[in-house]
Order: structure tokens, then sequence, then C-alpha cells
């Protein structure tokens, strides 16, 4: 079962979120989709829940907004397709930091494996704008360059709050052994 963050719905199976799961179904079926899970990308989240995140948002602001909501769903779920633990790779890389170059290499691993439409490409190869140069040409990515810092941030926020109660548990636990 996958869900977005915050979501009380299951994707696959509730009917509130039956026409956002037809709009990504088949990217859900597959393999390389999936393969996200592997991957550690803000802090707790794997890439794939960032991506499902990002994804169910996405849809839900351009739906309300009357814009393209499935190409929203869609490119929400392959924005961070690079299938790699990008900290590792920066270690190693003299090259541009991988905030600028990420979003390339998903596209291309999206183009390897999926039909993208022009909208969904602008979505994905600019949602890290404005730290990729170029204007985004479409609404959709307008949308899905503020979905995406805002669940980064969340995200982030969800890990600090972790860390901080396993802190105060620590020492709530500590200071009972102290003082019993
Ligand atoms: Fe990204
Ligand atoms: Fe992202």
């Amino acid at each position: 079962m996958s869900r977005a963050f915050g979501s009380r719905y299951n994707i696959e199976s509730s009917k509130e979120a039956k026409e956002y799961f037809d709009f990504v179904k088949d990217l859900l079926d597959s393999n390389v989709v999936n393969e996200m899970r592997k991957f550690r990308h803000h802090y707790s989240t794997t890439c794939f829940q960032h991506c499902l995140n990002v994804s169910y948002y996405n849809y839900l602001v351009c739906r309300k907004l009357g814009l393209n909501s499935k190409e929203a769903a869609r490119a929400g779920l392959l924005h961070d397709l690079f299938l790699y633990d990008w900290r590792e790779v920066e270690k190693k890389s003299g090259d541009k930091p991988h905030g600028m170059r990420h979003p390339s290499i998903a596209l291309n691993n999206a183009k390897q494996h999926f039909n993208i439409a022009k909208r969904e490409e602008d979505m994905i190869v600019k949602h890290m704008w404005p730290l990729t140069m170029k204007l985004p040409r479409y609404a959709e990515s307008y949308v899905i360059v503020m979905i995406d810092k805002y669940i980064a941030t969340l995200e982030l926020g969800t890990h600090v709050s972790r860390v901080l109660k396993n802190k105060c548990r620590n020492i709530t636990q500590k200071s009972k052994i102290i003082f019993s």
C-alpha cells in the first residue's frame, strides 16, 4: 500500500484517490519506479516516498487550479527518477552539484521507460528552477517547483521532530535511572 505524506488515503484502494491512481497506475506497477524505494532521499524519506508525495500534491493543486492534473501526477512521480544514493555520487563527483544535474538524469531515465509528454518533460527537467536556469514553460511546471520545495521542507521537518523526540525520550529514560 502506498500513501502520500499527511494523506488518509491508500493510493491503491481508496475511492477518494481513484482518479489519481488511474493516472499513475502503470508507473506504480513498473520496476523502475519501485527501484526508487531502495534509495534514501531527504533524510529518512526514500526517493519513492518523496516522488509519491510530490506527485499526489502536485495532482491535487493542479486539479484545483484547472490545470493538467494527469500530467502533473505522472511528472511528479518521475521527477527524481535518478536511481542512486546522491550523497555517495556527490562525494565522488567533481562535476556540477547533484541539485543541478539530476533533473536531466531523471528525464533521461523516464524517457527510457515511458512516453513522456512535452509538458511532463518541462515539469521534470525544470523542477529545480531557479537552480536550473531555463524558465519553466507551463503553469504546471511552476506548481511542481513550489510543491517539490514544500514537500522537501515537510520531510526535513518530520525528520527533525523524530530526532528531537528520540533525544527527549533518551534524556527522560536516563534521568529516571539516575533519580530512581
Ligand atoms: Fe529533484
Ligand atoms: Fe524532488
